[in-house]
């Protein structure tokens, strides 16, 4: 399936700890809402819902590099979206990097609007 790279808009960041050096928050990428993490400066990007029971993965946060769902607290591996243990799920990863101020996320073409496709 086709891929292609879009610039994410604003991330409304909702959890930082500067302790541990990491922030969670919310973007929309055509429309789509995507959960971004940035962790020692390294960036992470998952579908907004969590696959458990559609909890808001952006107002979760982070242990020992695990992303956690604030609904009931299922446990995700940033690098790969695999869920902790006995979970038995695992949460959509996205490719993400940054270019300059921008922050690019690659979509499968077909979980977007194809009205959108060519812009
Ligand atoms: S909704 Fe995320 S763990 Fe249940």
């Amino acid at each position: 399936m086709a891929k292609k790279w879009f610039k994410v808009d604003a991330v409304e960041w909702i959890k930082s700890d500067k302790e541990q050096n990491y922030s969670v928050g919310l973007s929309r990428v055509n429309g789509q809402k995507i959960c971004i993490v940035q962790n020692n400066n390294e960036l992470y990007a998952f579908d907004h819902k969590c696959p458990h029971a559609g909890g808001h993965l952006s107002q979760g946060w982070l242990e020992e590099n695990m992303l956690i769902c604030p609904v009931h607290r299922h446990k995700y591996d940033l690098r790969t979206g695999r869920g902790a243990g006995m979970q038995g799920d695992c949460v959509r990863t996205y490719e993400i990097k940054q270019i300059n101020e921008d922050i690019m996320i690659k979509l499968k073409l077909s979980t977007l609007n194809p009205m959108n496709w060519f812009k």
